[in-house]
């Protein structure tokens, strides 16, 4: 969960208290494991972002699940840093309606959010980029005894039949690591069966004015909430494009769900609660009592 972005800096990823921190943190500890990257704002097309963001998840998979995992909860559905869980908000519909519905998560990571839609009684699946990240849902599905069947894909080519699912939704998955997203979205709408729900959550667009700092200093609006300009970070030592990162404002969300046949039915910005103290990347409660973190938007496919 990376958000924001300054050009062509210095950077080497990791925060030593195991955040996905993508630049610039003053006091940065540099414990990641990778070596350093230079950040950049320049144009990365689908096979580019997919080739480069499959192998960093591959990468940072044991250390996100390290660090994150217990707060994401081996069978449990959290949308994003603040904590909020599909329990409590109903996103995907009334909890007691969830049983017997036929669910795909993409970008599944862990499989964490479609564990927990098995435990309520959803027949639930995941899709992910990674291999590493899998093998963390292979893991967790051995200790829980509850499996997620999962396949190893992308978001702009989903290997189902059209109108497959009741629901297709992303925790913080595929979507803001996508070039094409007008070809995810409409894969969504394919593999959705008519009047199916499309559920996302994704770093607040509004975040992308603003660094990956959790402090105060990451307040201060320094980039333009317009500019759709990927974030791309390059390997120093290799060259290679090592991640990317792609942004949509809030009205380009509208346009892009109008335009594959979707209505929004909701659309939740959590606030930060007093008593989390978590820091995540970006998120924190320094900035989370000020301005919203993450987006959650639910939409219905069309019933015709
Ligand atoms: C922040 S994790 C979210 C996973 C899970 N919901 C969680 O909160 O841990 C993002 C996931 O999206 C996956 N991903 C990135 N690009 C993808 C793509 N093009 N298609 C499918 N999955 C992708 C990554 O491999 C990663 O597992």
């Amino acid at each position: 969960m990376a958000a924001g972005a300054d050009t062509d800096n210095k950077t080497t990823r990791g925060d030593g208290a195991g955040s996905n921190q993508r630049h610039l943190y003053p006091g940065l500890v540099q414990e990641w494991p990778h070596p350093p990257v230079t950040a950049h704002r320049r144009d990365a097309g689908e096979a580019e972002s997919r080739r480069a963001n499959g192998a960093d998840w591959d990468r940072y998979a044991d250390e996100y699940q390290a660090t994150h995992g217990e707060y994401l909860g081996d069978v449990g559905f959290l949308w994003g840093p603040e904590g909020l869980t599909e329990a409590e908000a109903g996103v995907l519909g009334a909890r007691e309606d969830l049983a017997g519905k036929r669910v795909l998560e993409v970008g599944s990571g862990a499989g964490q959010c479609t564990r927990w839609l098995r435990s309520v009684g959803a027949i639930g699946f995941g899709l992910d980029l990674s291999h590493r990240q899998l093998q963390h849902s292979r893991r967790i599905d051995e200790s829980t005894g509850i499996a997620v069947p999962s396949v190893r894909g992308t978001a702009t080519a989903l290997p189902f039949a059209a109108g497959t699912f009741d629901v297709v939704f992303c925790a913080f998955g595929a979507l803001q690591f996508v070039a094409e997203i007008d070809r995810a979205v409409a894969e969504a709408a394919r593999v959705l069966r008519p009047g199916g729900r499309f559920a996302f959550s994704i770093t607040h667009p509004t975040r992308w004015m603003f660094t990956d700092d959790p402090t105060e200093e990451g307040l201060v609006a320094s980039q333009s909430y317009w500019d759709r300009t990927p974030y791309v970070e390059v390997d120093d030592a290799t060259g290679a494009t090592a991640y990317v990162e792609h942004h949509r404002t809030l009205g380009d969300w509208v346009d892009l769900l109008a335009g594959a046949g979707f209505r929004i039915v909701r659309l939740l910005e959590p606030e930060w609660p007093e008593d989390n103290d978590r820091l995540w990347g970006g998120w924190s409660r320094v900035r989370g009592r000020l301005t919203p973190g993450t987006a959650i938007i639910a939409a219905d496919r069309d019933a015709r």
